[in-house]
Order: C-alpha cells, then structure tokens, then sequence
C-alpha cells in the first residue's frame, strides 16, 4: 500500500510539475518576459563577474560619479528599444547611432569603462558576452560599490545590429515631465509607479548640468529659496551650460535614500524629481523611500532587475559584438 501510495504521488508531482511547465510556457510563449538567467555564462566565461568588479572598482575609485554615468547608460539603453547595447554604438556611414539623440549628447558617459570590460572579456572569452550584458552588471557594481544593494543580474541578452536616434529622442522621459506623465511613459513600458519612483532614486548618485536645471532654479517656485540661490551661483542666467550641481545635494556619491529625502524639503535638483513630491500622484510612494531606506533599497532592486527585463534580444535575435562601438 505504501508502495502504491507514493508511486501515485510521484505521478501526481509529475503531472504538477508538467502541468506548471506548460502555464509557464504559455505565459512566456509571445515574448512578453525574457527568459534570462543569472547563470547564464557560468559555464561560457567564468571570469564576467570579476572582470567587470575590477574594472568598476579601479573607475568608481578613480571618480566615484562614473558608477552613476555607467547605471544611467544601462537606462538609457533599456528604455529606448530595450535592453540591447544600441546605446553603445558609434554614429558611422552607415548607421546613425544613438549617442547624438538630445538627451544623450554631452551627457552620456562612461562608454571607455565598458570598452575596457570588452577588451579584458574578448581574451577570457571570445565572443561570448554581449555587451547589453556587460552594461548591465557594470551598472549593478557601479551602485554597489557606491554603498548601493547588490543582486543576481539576469543575464542572456544579445546585441543589436542597429540603433534608433528617433526613438531615444522619444523614448527617454524629459526633465520637464509631470508626475503623471512619468507615470505613463514607464507603464509604457511595464514599469509601474513604484517601479518608477524607486528608478527615479538614481539620482541619488551623479550630477546634472545647467543647462538642465536653469529653469528650475531660477523660475519654479516649489522649490527650497535657499537652495534655489545656491544652484544660482553655479549655474548664471546666460553661459555656464555645462556646469554641474550633485543630484542629490546631500550625498551624490553614496547610493542611499537622501533623494527622496531631499524631496521633502523641496530641494530637487530636476523639475522632474521634484514632482515625485508635489501634491501629485506618487508623493506618498516619496514620503515612503523618504522614511524608509530599506525599503526604497529593496524596491530599487525589483524595479531595475524589471528594467532590465525590457524586450532583451535572445535566441538567434541579434548577435554578440566583439567591439561594443559598432556592429560585427
Ligand atoms: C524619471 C525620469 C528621468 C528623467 C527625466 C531623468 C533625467 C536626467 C537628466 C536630465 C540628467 C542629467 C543629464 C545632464 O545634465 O547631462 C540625469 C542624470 C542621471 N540619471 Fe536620470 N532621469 C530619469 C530617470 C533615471 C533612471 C530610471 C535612472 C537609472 C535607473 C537614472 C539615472 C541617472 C543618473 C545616475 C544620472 C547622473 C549621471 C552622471 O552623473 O553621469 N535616471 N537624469
Ligand atoms: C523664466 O521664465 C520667463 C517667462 O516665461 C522666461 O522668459 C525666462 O527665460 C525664464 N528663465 C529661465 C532661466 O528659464
């Protein structure tokens, strides 16, 4: 009897398991979540892991503000087309890349740190990782080694042979957006309001320019006065475009929750941080990561594992680059 017993629930757990296989499958059947895996090279390039810690560790070292240029790369690569390195792509003959779009040019950075983790990978292991991957750990170390959470990166994206310069210009949310239009340019995504408000604490590392928070400094009045008077005198009226003010003006090299606090007090640096915090519709999600830092660390996580989610090319999609600038 016993004997039977467990061979009917062996039979039972097969079924069970087939059964959750099958929902699975069919959940994942149009494409819509990648199916990335944090253990994707393990066995094709052991050495990803260290090669890009050491490669991060000797930049943010050498200028804490690059593990913000590197995460706001990844950002901008995901958002526009997905998570595809067509953010790395040069500008040549025969393709018109992404780096010249508005919200990118003169402000992108951090594209020598990636070629350099390219390089070191091309001889541990040639042609292997792609470079929508190596951005995508680099961006994890660079917040981690900022006092940042670390997590397992989901891993298996290939790269693009294209890039669109049109779609960054319309596809990155502008500085002078809404709440509520932040809102629907994430959901656009499959990011929801959470998701947003917790990727929007980036900023709580990396500096803005000011031809970007002129505006807001000189003309908004949801804004602390004295601070306002301070951004003033490193960012005048008319020249000075590219000089920079720290994000979060508490601790803009330390990955934590002052953003968030800083918006209590009306000291956000971009109109469109400020508006988390404005009477508008996210503002208690604000008042949360304000209060709480584990919980702004925690749901950073969710929300950029989910980003980097966004429409990855696997399989036979794409390729793997030998030199992230251009297509093989
Ligand atoms: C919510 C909508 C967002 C808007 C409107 C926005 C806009 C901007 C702007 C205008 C800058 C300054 C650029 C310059 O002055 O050259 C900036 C910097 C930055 N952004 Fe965002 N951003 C948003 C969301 C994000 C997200 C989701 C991330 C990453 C998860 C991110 C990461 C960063 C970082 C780290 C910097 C500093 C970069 C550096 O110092 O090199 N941002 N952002
Ligand atoms: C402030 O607003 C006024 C009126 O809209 C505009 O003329 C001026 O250029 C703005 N100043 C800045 C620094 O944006």
């Amino acid at each position: 009897m016993a004997g039977l017993a467990a061979a009917v629930l062996v039979r039972r757990v097969v079924v069970t398991v087939a059964a959750v296989g099958a929902i699975i499958a069919s959940v994942l059947a149009p494409g819509a979540v990648a199916q990335l895996s944090s253990t994707y090279y393990d066995g094709s390039c052991p050495s990803l892991q260290t090669i890009v810690r050491s490669t991060m560790t000797a930049a943010v070292q050498l200028e804490p503000r690059m593990g913000a240029s590197i995460l706001r790369l990844f950002f901008h690569d995901c958002f526009v087309n997905g998570c595809d390195a067509s953010v790395l792509l040069d500008d040549s003959s025969t393709l018109t890349g992404e780096k010249n779009a508005a919200p990118n040019a003169n402000s992108l950075r951090g594209f020598e740190v990636i070629d350099s983790i390219k390089t070191q990978l091309e001889v541990a292991c040639p042609g292997t990782v792609s470079c929508a991957d190596i951005l995508a750990v680099a961006a994890r170390d660079g917040v981690n080694l900022l006092g940042g959470p670390t997590w397992a990166v989901p891993l298996g994206r290939r790269d693009a042979r294209t890039a669109s310069q049109a779609a960054a210009n319309s596809n990155l949310p502008s500085p002078s957006s809404s709440a509520s239009a932040l809102v629907s340019a994430f959901a656009s995504l499959g990011l929801d309001s959470r998701d947003m408000v917790a990727l929007s604490g980036a900023h709580t590392i990396g500096s803005a320019r000011c031809a970007i928070f002129r505006s807001r400094v000189y003309n908004e009045s949801n804004i602390n006065p004295g601070f306002a008077t301070r951004r003033r005198q490193v960012c005048p009226v008319q020249g000075g475009d590219a000089n920079l003010a720290p994000l979060d003006a508490l601790s803009s090299v330390r990955f934590d929750n002052g953003y968030f606090r800083n918006l209590m007090g009306r000291f956000g640096l971009l109109h469109s941080d400020q508006e988390l915090f404005s009477g508008g519709p996210v503002d208690s999600i604000a008042q949360q990561y304000a209060a709480n830092g584990a919980a702004f660390s925690r749901d950073f996580v969710t929300a950029v594992v989910k980003m980097g989610n966004i429409s990855p090319l696997t399989g036979s999609n794409g390729e793997i680059r030998s030199n992230c600038r251009k297509p093989n």
